[in-house]
């Protein structure tokens, strides 16, 4: 009925990417991190594809995204990267979630819970670099030298870290992070360990362990930087043509009057803009397209409307009904050229797309 921004997602290619990490990993076993609505793209739609494609444990980030999941899907394994805040001990045992416990007050908390529900198990994060969330190396063995059972009472299943140069495959510190990690590994052998994001995958396979969390380049975004991007893209938006006209004189376009255009020049303007997360860092750098054809943006990105020079292409294609590609699988609007572009990173140009532009699932 409305005519709209649309974000085609396709599940078949989020799952074929999964398939592309699972093989690439050495470890036991390919989790999926479908956390800020699985990088903005929808999660129940993009966890029930991985679950039906064989993918049995999730990461989110809330206990709130948690609890939705949870409904959606009875019998996979989630895990909550914040851990559990005070006031929520409840939830994550009755909805079965496993918390990434992150510190020790988290670990405090968890321990009568754990006492109480013999189902309620949970995950420890050490911090090898990030320095945001986990315990530290020192810490956690200081822990486990004054209360050695402390594990068995958290009922804890896996032991978590993070990289923070991942992509980086020369980076010295991958090698440093997995010594340290090694080092908390060496007080609880006998659990489960992970360590790999999307980028560690790609990572020599010493740095793998048991399981790997990817969340990026199961959306598209390429695991290594410098290295050509294995990955299928999932995401395409496409917004309609409003109105186009042909410049019956030199003139500006778009606020601040940035640019000048000539006589002849062709706009096209599309239902898009900053509000709906394309971003205002694209001004005068990004491009869309017309079927095949490349068009240049023009004039600075406002709330609502982008305006393109549709010049070179055949007005039957360009035309009032018509849309333009602003994101897909082509050169220029692949979400890590998006990124370059915005000066900015994949994972935001995907979960900044706001809830104006339709998703659709290519089933
Ligand atoms: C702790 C943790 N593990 C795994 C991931 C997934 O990382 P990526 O999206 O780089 O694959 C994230 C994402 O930010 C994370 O915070």
């Amino acid at each position: 009925m409305f005519t709209t921004p649309t974000l085609t997602v396709s599940l078949p290619a989020i799952v074929a990417n999964w398939q592309t990490l699972r093989a690439r990993f050495t470890g036991d076993e390919c989790a999926a991190v479908v956390k800020a609505d699985a990088y903005g793209l929808g999660a129940l739609e993009v966890s029930h594809a991985l679950a039906d494609a064989g993918c049995h444990t999730f990461f989110v980030a809330t206990l709130e995204e948690a609890i939705e999941l949870r409904a959606a899907l009875p019998d996979v394994r989630i895990l909550v990267f914040h851990g559990v805040l005070a006031g929520e001990e409840f939830a994550f045992a009755a909805h079965r979630l496993i918390p990434v416990l992150n510190s020790l007050p988290q670990i405090e908390r968890w321990k009568p819970v754990a006492a109480e529900h013999v189902h309620a198990v949970s995950a420890l994060h050490i911090d090898t670099a990030m320095g945001r969330m986990g315990l530290q190396v020192g810490e956690f063995a200081a822990l486990m030298k004054e209360n050695p059972q402390i594990l068995e009472q958290c009922r804890t299943g896996l032991i978590l870290s993070h990289f923070a140069c991942a992509p980086e495959v020369e980076n010295p510190l991958n090698t440093e992070q997995r010594r340290l990690f090694q080092q908390a590994l060496a007080l609880a052998p006998e659990i489960p360990a992970s360590l790999c994001n999307s980028g560690g995958i790609y990572l020599p396979k010493e740095n793998h362990f048991q399981l790997a969390r990817p969340g990026c380049s199961l959306y598209g975004i390429a695991p290594q930087s410098n290295a050509t991007n294995p990955m299928q893209q999932v995401a395409t938006w496409s917004a309609p043509i409003l109105m186009t006209r042909t410049l019956e004189r030199d003139q500006t376009i778009g606020y601040g009057a940035t640019v000048s255009a000539s006589k002849g020049t062709r706009i096209a303007t599309i239902a898009s803009g900053y509000a709906d997360g394309y971003l205002r860092h694209l001004t005068g750098k990004a491009i869309g397209y017309i079927g095949d054809h490349a068009v240049p943006l023009i004039g600075r990105v406002t709330m609502d409307m982008l305006c393109f020079d549709v010049s070179s292409v055949p007005e039957a294609l360009a035309h009032d009904g018509a849309s333009i590609t602003l994101l897909g699988d082509k050169d220029g609007i692949r979400v890590d050229d998006v990124a370059e572009k915005a000066g900015t990173i994949g994972y935001e140009i995907l979960t900044r797309i706001g809830p104006r532009v339709k998703r659709v699932y290519v089933k």
